[in-house]
């Protein structure tokens, strides 16, 4: 006889189907759907099946949106804009509480018809996707209400373009769609191709709540229907997706003026050290990369073990992984659905197929029917294996060793993405030692995926930037005060190298790189200022960027009070040498130096990280990381005062920079370089390289080893070099360098990014 417990442990379990007999009905009413503008659904013209990927079943007709219907809808957002912006921030929280409500009264059928549409198991429909979205229009509902004291004197942007993908559709929908509705946006969005239903069924919510018309679109179709969006006269792009596509479109917004935040790809680290909870860590596995079908862009898809317990933990890992029940998506069982759709799956097994050529032996992973992929993951693989370096977007997951801390942070660290990482640790040394210096938007302490509207999400690098969630998610759907548009400042012509003939002594100013001062690598001047003026170019800005990455940690270490101390020597320093700047510029640019040295001395410990009420026994901490290496372009108008209110702010914060000087008028800023040297800021820490700005504005915008930008004015290529690179440029859009517009807050947040740190806690 069998005992009870091996009865358990054998016994085979039933079908447990949810009943979809209403979103069939819902379904066969709609026969085909056509787009959601103006607060109407349009008839269709020319459309396309969706499919539920379980069954390869059509499950509905929707529409393929034209470049005409983007335009009129569009139109629609543009004429409810001036209207939505005036409502007070209580109407727009009662809107938006309104459809919360409605979701949440909706939960079941709204599960269910995104369960068929993905093939994403109802438990994580149900019990996941649909809560979050409730929580998320509930807390933006409590942002609108809050608005105008949180946020004082900022402006709505205007009409929203939002482009999201397929694997949380709903979920996607509602982080893009909340905070631009509560900021007092109008929005056209398009869903995936693959899964456009449920944002059609909310649409029909928002109709049935009354939202005015026009305030929020939903055009369907493919990517040409998002290639049209990004053409279209919106005033921000919201991005969701590939990586490629997404510097697609930042290469088509370059020089626009239109705001643009990318969420992009990932390939997470996911470490495990020694003194783990090494079941909670393989629960933490199932949860990154065997979620969604691993279809999740901040899935811990890189499993890194320290070697001394490797072993024990790829035996639980593999005992986990074999329990896992593939199955029908509908069935309340099933842990594993169906990949969304077949070319995704071709997609997976293509990268799998490449991994195992390289080398790694794939471990489960089997191909199923239809569109059925069974969890896994590649072992014994090379760092430079293609399984190791591209996003699978599948249920597999990669597992190799490490021996110390600093080696896991290499590993981690080994790619060109950075969206999220999960660490394990039962030290809280050890485990925010990983975290901080882990380059990611997102880092989970033991736990892992979790997401809350409360706390920011988002990536660095190849993820993309900006941030969606919480305040910073707000502040990215609006104009901060002061931003209103600079004049327009003609760009200087490339500058003439003089000759200085031989024997001729050399009485060239040099530039300024780690510390030291330095010849320009092509040995050319210029004359500017009654001075020859080093002829920086492409290898200068390598070197410089090489000092200001060597020089960043030391200088993060001080800390805000240690940064402050230099500031102020700082402006002492400049306080002393008043006559010798007197020859290049103005008292009142001295005097604003010395004021801005002052503030942001002043700041340098201020400008603090908060923690989000979020869930219930994890502290989440939203912490602002320094961009890392700035590339700082100085306003041809104002060259010192003008220098000095963007180099303060990005030194205050951490960062380490290199300084284009004004083309014409460098001198103050290479006066600079010897106030930095008797001021102990650290060598690297500030480089100043002179020459022909535009040129050098490139080669820093096309500088992998670079982390941000920013220019006084907008330059189409510079943004367009920064478009390959992914690096976000800002132009701050100042018109007076002398006046209190050119410092404050919006420079610290711009000079920092931020990072999304959970812990739980527990005896
Ligand atoms: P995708 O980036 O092509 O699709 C995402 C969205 O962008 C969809 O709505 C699509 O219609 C739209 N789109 C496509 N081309 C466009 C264009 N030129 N202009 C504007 N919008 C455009 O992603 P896809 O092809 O569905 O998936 C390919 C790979 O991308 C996946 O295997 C995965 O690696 C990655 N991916 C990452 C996601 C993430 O959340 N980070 C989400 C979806 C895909």
């Amino acid at each position: 006889m069998p005992s009870v417990g091996e009865i358990m442990e054998s016994m085979e379990y039933g079908p447990a189907t949810e009943d979809a007999s209403a979103v069939r009905e819902w379904l066969a009413r709609q026969g085909s759907l056509g787009h959601f503008i103006d607060g109407k659904f349009t008839k269709p013209a020319k459309t396309f099946a969706t499919r539920d990927p379980a069954t390869g079943q059509d499950l509905a007709q929707v529409s393929q949106g034209s470049e005409e219907d983007i335009v009129r809808a569009v139109r629609a957002a543009r004429r409810a804009a001036p209207g939505w912006a005036a409502t007070s921030g209580h109407d727009r929280a009662r809107f938006l509480y309104a459809i919360a409500r409605t979701v949440q009264k909706r939960e079941r059928f709204l599960a269910v018809l995104e369960t068929l549409d993905n093939g994403k198991p109802i438990r994580e429909s149900r019990d996941i996707d649909i809560p979050l979205v409730v929580r998320h229009f509930y807390h933006h509902a409590g942002w609108a209400e809050i608005a105008t004291t949180e946020f004082p004197g900022h402006a709505p942007l205007g009409v929203c373009g939002q482009i999201i993908p397929w694997n949380f559709p709903l979920l996607m929908l509602a982080w893009k769609v909340a905070p631009a509705l509560a900021a007092g946006n109008t929005v056209v969005l398009k869903p995936a191709e693959y899964t456009p239903l449920t944002a059609l069924a909310f649409a029909e919510i928002c109709a049935e709540v009354g939202l005015p018309p026009g305030v929020l679109n939903i055009v369907t179709g493919d990517g040409a229907t998002g290639a049209a969006l990004v053409q279209a006269p919106v005033d921000k792009i919201a991005f969701t997706g590939s990586t490629e596509v997404g510097r697609g479109i930042a290469r088509a917004l370059a020089g626009t003026g239109r705001r643009l935040t990318l969420e992009l790809g990932g390939k997470s680290p996911f470490v495990v050290m020694a003194d783990a909870d090494l079941d909670a860590a393989v629960e933490g596995v199932v949860d990154s990369i065997w979620f969604n079908q691993g279809q999740v862009c901040c899935a811990g898809s890189r499993i890194l073990v320290v070697e001394a317990i490797a072993e024990r933990f790829e035996t639980l890992l593999r005992r986990r992984m074999e329990k896992l029940r593939v199955g029908p998506p509908l069935d309340k069982s099933t842990d594993i659905g169906a990949i969304v759709d077949p070319v995704q799956k071709q997609r997976i097994l293509e990268i799998l197929a490449e991994a195992q050529a390289a080398g790694a032996e794939l471990v489960g992973g089997q191909e199923g029917n239809g569109c059925i992929i069974a969890p896994g993951y590649l072992r014994r693989i090379a760092p430079a294996n293609p399984g190791m370096r591209k996003e699978i977007f599948g249920p597999i997951a990669t597992l190799s060793t490490f021996r110390t801390p600093d080696e896991a942070i290499e590993l981690a660290n080994n790619t060109a993405y950075g969206l999220a990482a999960s660490v394990w640790s039962e030290s809280a040394t050890v485990a925010t030692d990983l975290a901080a210096r882990i380059r990611a938007g997102v880092v989970w302490i033991n736990c892992a995926n979790l997401f809350d509207a409360a706390a920011p999400f988002g990536g660095v690098r190849d993820s993309g930037y900006g941030r969606e969630g919480g305040r910073e998610g707000m502040l990215d759907y609006l104009a901060a005060p002061q931003s209103r548009p600079a004049g327009k400042v003609a760009a200087p012509r490339p500058p003439n190298p003089v000759e200085v003939g031989p024997g001729e002594i050399d009485r060239t100013v040099k530039l300024y790189i780690g510390g030291a001062q330095k010849r320009p690598d092509g040995g050319a001047s210029y004359a500017a200022q009654g001075e020859l003026i080093p002829l920086g170019g492409r290898k200068d800005i390598r070197n410089a960027v090489e000092a200001a990455q060597g020089a960043i940690g030391k200088w993060q270490a001080l800390g805000g009070h240690g940064r402050a101390q230099v500031l102020y020597f700082m402006a002492e320093n400049l306080a002393l040498r008043r006559t010798e700047f007197a020859r290049f510029a103005s008292d009142a640019e001295v005097e604003t130096a010395i004021r801005r040295c002052f503030f942001y001395a002043g700041f340098a410990d201020k400008y603090d990280g908060q923690t989000v009420s979020a869930k219930g026994g994890l502290l989440t901490l939203v912490q602002p990381e320094p961009q890392g290496v700035m590339g700082i372009i100085a306003p041809e108008n104002a060259p010192f005062a003008g220098l000095m209110s963007l180099l303060l702010p990005a030194i205050a914060m951490g960062n380490a920079t290199i300084v284009v000087p004004s083309q014409d008028r460098p001198m103050a800023a290479l006066t600079l370089a010897q106030v930095l040297a008797c001021s102990d800021v650290p060598g690297g820490v500030v480089n100043i390289v002179t020459g022909p700005r535009n040129a050098l504005a490139e080669a820093l915008a096309a500088h992998d080893g670079v982390n941000a930008i920013w220019q006084p004015e907008p330059n189409p290529a510079v943004e367009r070099a920064a478009a390959e690179t992914l690096i976000p440029v800002w132009s701050p859009a100042v018109s007076d360098w002398g006046s209190e517009d050119a410092q404050g807050r919006r420079f610290l947040r711009a000079a920092s990014r931020a990072k999304t740190i959970w812990l739980p806690y527990g005896a």
